[in-house]
């Protein structure tokens, strides 16, 4: 799908990935490029940054009648939403020592936030036979994360979803992507490199860009992808754990223990 002309939605836009996607869509000549982040502050600064096709709001993105509400009103002002990037995030260290409300929280964040938009949309999408469904997981949903249960476990619903999604929906003309990055310098990971690489493995297959994964996302979007991949050693680790559960669990034991966990 070509962007130029389109009506997208970008949560999670205040800052980092979705920041730099939101301007890359403007970029390419969407129509309307909605800026969505439970920071509403920065959400407006970056759709007055990207000009007048922009326009920034607050959402919290578990909030199901916040998200409907968003579609509705989106709907109601620029027509069909084409592309709804559901990009929202954060991060949490932590495993059985957080609270059930903790997990839950991840979950709704990093889950059935997707699952609110993909029912708010899909069924226009379907009836018009057109509409772009992407969403931000990580490799953490592939590959875990061994510092963040909550973290692995809902990224990988994310992408669960997104495989759900894109069979029960493709032949429709809903088409459905997924980002599965290693580190990207954002927020998320702070600006102390060296305190974040303690509990992490994946800065050592290097620390992309926001903007460069922004671009990807709109090459992904231009040839229709499901899978994107920013860091390619992603697809091999997902080979190796494919072809021999029981070694990849082991090595990733002995990475806990050189990672000093
Ligand atoms: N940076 C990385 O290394 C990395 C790696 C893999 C996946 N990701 C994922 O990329 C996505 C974007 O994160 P980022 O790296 O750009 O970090 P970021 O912190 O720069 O941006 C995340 C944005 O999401 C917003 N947000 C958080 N909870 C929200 C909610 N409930 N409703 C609406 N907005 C909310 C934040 O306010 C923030 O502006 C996240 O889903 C994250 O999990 C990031």
């Amino acid at each position: 799908m070509e962007l130029v002309d389109r009506v997208t939605v970008v949560t999670g836009g205040g800052s980092g990935i979705g920041r730099e996607s939101a301007k890359a869509f403007a970029a390419e000549g969407a129509r309307a490029v909605v800026v969505a982040d439970l920071n509403e502050e920065n959400a407006k600064r970056v759709a007055s940054d990207i000009g007048p096709v922009a326009r920034g709001v607050r959402l919290d993105v578990s909030d199901r009648d916040a998200v409907f509400a968003l579609c509705r009103d989106v709907e109601d002002e620029h027509g069909p939403i084409d592309v709804f990037f559901s990009n929202a995030g954060y991060g949490q260290p932590g495993g059985l020592d957080l609270s059930a409300e903790d997990w839950q929280h991840m979950m709704d964040v990093h889950f059935t936030s997707h699952l609110y938009v993909a029912q708010a949309l899909v069924p226009g999408m379907v009836a018009r036979g057109e509409g772009y469904l992407f969403s931000t997981a990580s490799a953490a949903g592939l590959l875990t994360q061994i510092d963040s249960g909550p973290y692995a476990v809902s990224k990988a619903a994310a992408v669960a979803f997104a495989e759900w999604l894109a069979i029960n929906y493709g032949g429709d003309g809903v088409r459905v992507s997924v980002l599965c990055p290693q580190a990207v310098r954002t927020n998320i990971i702070g600006d102390d490199l060296t305190e974040w690489d303690r509990g992490n493995q994946a800065s050592q297959d290097g620390v992309l860009l926001p903007e460069q994964v922004a671009q990807m996302v709109v090459e992904t979007i231009r040839e229709e992808r499901f899978l994107l991949l920013p860091h390619e050693q992603v697809a091999t680790y997902m080979k190796r754990k494919a072809e021999d559960p029981d070694r990849w669990i082991g090595g990733m034991q002995r990475l806990k223990k050189r990672l000093g966990g």
